[in-house]
């Protein structure tokens, strides 16, 4: 019998270990673990943390994964909060997930909230007879992909957010998109949609700080939310990369702004962007628009050919840079001794709404 153990209390004798002692104690304690753990390691975690994954991925490839694991009991989840969230959605009833540092958040997931989603959809509701469903980003706690479970939707990925659109807009004339504006805004311009039927929904203001002639025409309405790493790189940044680097081509992620991604060759999801670069020609030269750990491990599995981040200055998720060698090896030598600390639970209601949205991305966008 394990005990859970809450909230996060780090011993601080793990905090005067050199990265030596840390590679090793992890390295013994994941072994004696042996079948029992798995552990997932999202992209745009440090090295540290990567050479320790027995999986590593984009959020959806993750989530897979971890539907897929069924043999593992334990799920350490090197990522950030909603990805846990999912993993157990996900996950079988005996296995347990575990996010080794439970201020692993994310800004993008927190800019909504079931409360005002639940709010802005009752003042839609009112305004439009439209049919109208919502689709909530992976990036998402899950309280937003059940209420996309009960009312219709589905959740998407930066991998599937098209195909989920086409899916949805077979059924309805308009979709309700949260929380991230940008992959909304850019996935649908890439569709066809112009900019005119996209509508911008503000919580934070009255109506949504829009109106019912703009929500009329919007064939999309576009949370106002948006990450805080990729909303930093700018239309200057890729100016100066062509200038610096005439033969580059320039690959950014869709959580960019719209104006980046149309000034950028090419955009897609962290998976998509790994691909393109590892399929390269050799000699080729890419400025990249996404998370800088990625990026420099791009640039290092890749020696023949010149791999750089648009802004190399602070483009690092400081959240998913909370997952610490520390904290891997707490969470993994307290299961040793029989404890799970920090675990994710998703209540049983909202798991099993959110899973009805997650298999209905699954089924569609598959
Ligand atoms: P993907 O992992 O789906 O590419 O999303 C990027 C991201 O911001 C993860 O938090
Ligand atoms: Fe959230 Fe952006 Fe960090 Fe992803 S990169 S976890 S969306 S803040």
């Amino acid at each position: 019998m394990t005990a859970l153990v809450f909230p996060d209390l780090l011993s601080p004798s793990l905090s005067g270990l050199s990265a030596a002692e840390l590679d090793s104690r992890i390295a013994a304690a994941k072994e004696a673990l042996g079948s029992k753990v798995v552990i997932l390691g999202h992209h745009y975690q440090r090295d540290e943390i990567i050479k320790f994954a027995d999986f590593r991925g984009d959020s959806y490839k993750l989530a897979k994964e971890a539907s897929q694991r069924s043999e593992a009991e334990y799920i350490i989840f090197c990522g950030v909060h909603f990805m846990a969230e999912s993993a157990d959605i996900l996950s079988q009833p005996h296995q347990k997930v575990i996010l080794p540092d439970m201020a692993a958040g994310c800004s993008m997931a927190d800019m909504a909230d079931i409360e005002q989603v639940e709010e802005c959809w009752e003042q839609l509701r009112e305004a439009t007879s439209a049919m109208l469903i919502p689709i909530t980003y992976m990036n998402s706690t899950a309280s937003l992909k059940a209420f996309c479970g009960r009312n219709g939707g589905a959740v998407c990925t930066s991998s599937n957010c098209g195909k989920i659109l086409d899916w949805a807009w077979k059924q309805c004339e308009k979709v309700l998109f949260f929380p991230d504006q940008h992959l909304g805004r850019n996935t649908a311009a890439k569709m066809g949609v112009p900019l005119e039927q996209m509508a911008v929904w503000d919580p934070h203001r009255d109506f949504g700080g829009t109106n019912a002639q703009a929500i009329g025409r919007a064939r999309i309405i576009l949370w106002k939310g948006h990450c805080s790493v990729h909303q930093r790189f700018t239309v200057d940044q890729i100016r100066q990369a062509r200038r610096d680097h005439p033969r580059c081509r320039v690959i950014v992620h869709p959580e960019c702004t719209y104006e980046v991604v149309q000034a950028a060759d090419d955009s897609g999801s962290t998976e998509y962007i790994i691909r393109a670069v590892s399929q390269g020609s050799p000699g080729s030269v890419w400025a990249v628009g996404t998370e800088l750990h990625l990026v420099n491990r791009l640039a290092k599995e890749n020696p023949d050919r010149t791999v750089f981040c648009l802004d190399d200055c602070m483009c690092l998720c400081a959240t998913m840079y909370r997952i610490d060698p520390e904290h891997l090896l707490w969470v993994l030598e307290n299961l040793l001794e029989g404890r799970v600390v920090n675990p994710i639970t998703v209540d049983e209601e909202t798991s099993r709404w959110a899973l009805v949205a997650l298999h209905r991305m699954l089924a569609h966008a598959g």
